[in-house]
């Protein structure tokens, strides 16, 4: 266990372990602002032992991000304040979070009276408007007390459907270069934070609609995609998986956060079924991965809903004691 319990530090980011909360929607913020009782769900996960909390999406400040009222917004004034329990709560624990800044892009209805938000649909100064809705929000963040930014450009999502060339048939310079956009936002993202707060940028080959999308068929391709983004002021990549076991090209059993790291030299985290039925089979794979330096941090998701103190189980060997995730946790709260 030492590799999971040994310190993390980046930048003014410093983690007591490498476990991390996978960001998880939850519907809990009426109006887009987090209540006490967001508050104490994340306080309750930084007591239970996890290293950094990435919170559930947050909506940018643009009425095209979604339309969900339940989803919590990263705006200035009610929403601000609601983030600063959350982020009081978490620290008073000795916790640490960071904010995921999220555009549902086509995924879900805009309240705009536009069609939808695409690559296609969008011109450069639709663009523009993006880039600064995600920096205003960091620069909200940064306000709230969060520790670090990340920036959600994974799953299908607007950032996502830039970076696939299926959902990006542009034919200009944001086609030619498919993480030209997500790197503006990055860079944006960037410039609202201090050089010592770190910026995590989560990506995914698999779209929430489709799992076997890749937005990259080789490492060569990978590598064009996340360069600029690393070129741009990421610190950190989170690379999403379903299983994070399952290596992310053939001929080698490197995962996507393996990769990540190699061809970028940033620190990654990995993610994906995590001990999700209660006990561990791929805990070897797990350590081995951290000791070898494959990737640097773990996220856990759904386990996390049942367990809030999951990761205190796991690092004091009581997994026994974990109850496996089932999906009516999904529609608990606590
Ligand atoms: C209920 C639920 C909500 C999720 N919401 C988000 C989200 O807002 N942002 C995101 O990047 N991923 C989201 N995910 C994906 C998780 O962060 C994670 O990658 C996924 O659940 C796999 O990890 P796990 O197997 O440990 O649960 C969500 C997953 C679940 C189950």
């Amino acid at each position: 266990m030492t590799s999971l319990l040994s310190p993390f530090a980046i930048g003014d980011l410093k983690l007591a372990n490498r476990l991390v909360m996978a960001p998880m929607t939850r519907f809990r913020s009426p109006g887009g602002v987090p209540t006490a009782e967001v508050a104490d769900y994340y306080a309750r996960r930084a007591a239970g032992g996890i290293g950094l909390i990435v919170t559930e999406g947050t909506l940018v400040g643009h009425p095209s991000a979604s339309h969900e009222t339940t989803v919590p917004r990263m705006t200035a004034g009610v929403a601000e304040a609601g983030w600063r329990l959350v982020t009081d709560a978490v620290h008073d624990t000795g916790g640490r979070i960071a904010a995921q800044l999220w555009h549902l892009g086509s995924e879900r209805r805009p309240v705009d009276g536009r069609e939808s938000w695409t690559p296609s649909t969008m011109s450069v100064s639709d663009i523009d408007t993006i880039v600064e809705a995600f920096a205003e929000s960091a620069r909200v963040a940064v306000l709230a007390g969060f520790d670090a930014v990340e920036i959600h450009a994974a799953h299908g999502y607007l950032l996502d459907e830039f970076l696939w060339p299926v959902t990006n048939r542009r034919t200009d310079a944001y086609g030619a270069d498919r993480s030209r956009f997500p790197a503006e936002v990055v860079r944006a993202v960037r410039a609202q934070l201090s050089p010592e707060t770190p910026l995590i940028v989560r990506f995914s080959q698999f779209k929430e609609r489709d799992y076997d999308a890749r937005i990259a068929a080789s490492p060569g391709e990978l590598e064009s995609l996340l360069t600029p983004l690393a070129d741009a002021g990421a610190d950190i990549l989170h690379a999403s998986q379903r299983r994070f076991w399952e290596p992310a090209f053939a001929g080698s059993p490197l995962n996507l956060a393996g990769w990540a790291r190699k061809l970028t030299g940033l620190p990654s985290i990995t993610v994906g079924s995590v001990g999700l039925n209660g006990d561990l089979p791929e805990l070897p794979r797990l350590l081995d991965g951290l000791s070898t330096g494959e990737f640097d941090l773990v996220a856990a998701g759904r386990i996390l809903l049942a367990n809030p103190s999951w990761a205190s189980l796991l690092t004091s060997n009581r997994l026994a004691d974990v109850r496996g995730y089932q999906k009516s946790h999904e529609s608990v709260y606590f």
